[in-house]
């Protein structure tokens, strides 16, 4: 399929709508890619044969950016898609997503970036832009080529061994330097390998009565120190994924403010299961609970969600990580780690953050998609709600409520960790530059049936 075939934009009209959950209820009309009127609700008018979306109880946001994607293609298409990630995406309120370099081949080369690039284009349901490998093959001994990678159709502006860490300080060093000129940013996965081999489990109580190897929180930390100072004196943008310890927060207070070029230029973010869950899980021996890095205690849960709220972590990524069966679903020590995370990340952060009074939804618009697409330098995305902007706008039903089932997300893998659950909030509808990417818990206009969790909604219920 082509874009051509998709659904021309035309006009939408959102009624009854409150813009990031604040004031009274307006319209928002949508011509083309952009927000063409905002006016009290009931006073904006639009031509008959315009879409019309019901926003009544619903939340506008912008559409929420993810800076830290898996889609497995190439080389993975049994555990996802462009296509299927996409739904994914599309369905979870995102409108733009970035897609990890850990493929095979890796995305080590402008062939390889393009080609994921242009898979997202055709498939249309969300931007999808590829993250470079800092080094060839993910390897850690030599910086791939950056500048082209940059330089491609694809505009890589984001660079990640994600999986794997830039363990080696010069070659970290050097992509810094290499990344500064390029304006673009170094996601690094902090995990210093020689303390983490072996390693099962959140080093603790926990890991010891089970008998699993210990990943201590210093793994983290003592990267993330290093890799403050690296950028620090290189003078360049360094992001820190997945931040999972109370420590790295301690850490980054510190490096932050010690940038050269202020305390935005290091940035980090977290994932909603480390927002959520902890090593307690780990009783049963479940993989669906395995991951990178690893789920940690109570303690750290809280001081994430503290440095969420307070922006010494800037935001919100998914670490979306499908896997197939066979990968999954086996014993403890070889299961692959990862968890999905586009379908349920927004329902997790209001339960970890809107619930409990730490963030509003202004908040959640900024966690979600201004401060990510600031990071990556999106200069249409996580725009304000205003007249003139891109019309990339996700509206949320928080009233209601839903219950995941693995085997009804639209990623061909099922291994999320909050199968069974309740969780609040719904995505009623996602728009991508004026035109509806997903509606009602369908996507639309991309030829893919999808069906999604959002089945079991009881409105009004929490
Ligand atoms: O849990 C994880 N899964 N962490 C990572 O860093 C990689 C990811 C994957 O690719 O499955
Ligand atoms: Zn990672």
């Amino acid at each position: 399929m082509t874009t051509a075939s998709l659904p021309e934009t035309g006009t939408v009209l959102v009624t009854n709508v409150r813009p990031y959950g604040e004031g009274e209820p307006v319209d928002v009309l949508v011509t083309g890619e952009r927000i063409a009127e905002i006016g009290p609700s009931g006073t904006v008018t639009a031509e008959e044969h315009a879409e019309r979306l019901d926003g009544r109880g619903g939340v506008l946001l912008p559409g929420f950016v993810d800076l830290h994607t898996h889609l497995r293609e190439p080389g993975r298409e049994d555990a996802e898609t462009v296509r299927t990630g996409s739904a994914a995406a599309a369905l979870g309120g995102y409108t733009a997503v970035f897609a990890m370099a850990n493929t095979e081949p890796v995305a080590d080369s402008a062939v390889v970036v393009e080609h994921v690039w242009r898979a997202g284009r055709e498939v249309g349901l969300v931007d999808v832009h590829p993250v470079g490998a800092v080094t060839v093959g993910l390897r850690g001994d030599k910086l791939a080529e950056l500048g082209t990678m940059a330089a491609s159709a694809a505009g890589v502006r984001v660079f990640s061994d994600d999986g794997h860490c830039v363990a080696d300080p010069l070659i970290m060093r050097r992509a810094l330097e290499y990344a500064r000129g390029l304006d673009a940013v170094i996601a690094q996965h902090a995990e210093e390998p020689r303390l983490t081999e072996g390693a099962q489990a959140h080093e603790g109580e926990r890991a010891a009565l089970l008998g699993l190897a210990g990943w201590p929180a210093s793994a983290e930390e003592a990267i993330v120190a290093r890799d403050c100072i690296l950028a620090s004196h290189a003078g360049a943008r360094l992001h820190v994924c997945h931040v999972s310890t109370r420590g790295t927060a301690d850490v980054l207070a510190w490096g932050k403010p010690r940038h050269p070029r202020g305390a935005t230029a290091i940035s980090a973010e977290v994932t909603p299961h480390h927002l959520l869950l902890t090593d307690e899980l780990l009783a049963g021996y479940d993989p669906v609970n395995k991951v990178n890095p690893p789920l940690r205690t109570e303690s750290d849960v809280t001081a994430l969600r503290e440095a969420l709220a307070e922006g010494t972590i800037d935001c919100v990524a998914t670490d979306h990580a499908p896997h197939a069966v066979q990968d999954k679903d086996t014993e403890w020590a070889v299961a692959r780690p990862g968890m999905l995370g586009l379908q349920t990340a927004l329902s997790v952060v209001v339960e970890t953050m809107v619930r409990p009074g730490m963030l509003d939804w202004r908040g959640v618009a900024r966690v979600m998609s201004e401060r990510p697409a600031e990071i990556a330098r999106l200069p249409d995305q996580g725009r304000p709600i205003a007249v003139g902007e891109p019309a990339n706008l996700v509206l949320v039903d928080p009233d209601a409520r839903w219950t995941v089932r693995g085997e009804q997300l639209a990623s061909i893998a099922g291994n999320t960790p909050y199968e069974g659950m309740a969780l609040p909030a719904t995505v009623r509808a996602t728009m991508l530059r004026g035109r509806m990417t997903a509606a009602d818990g369908a996507t639309v206009g991309d030829g893919v049936r999808t069906a999604t969790g959002a089945t079991e909604r009881t409105g009004g219920a929490r």
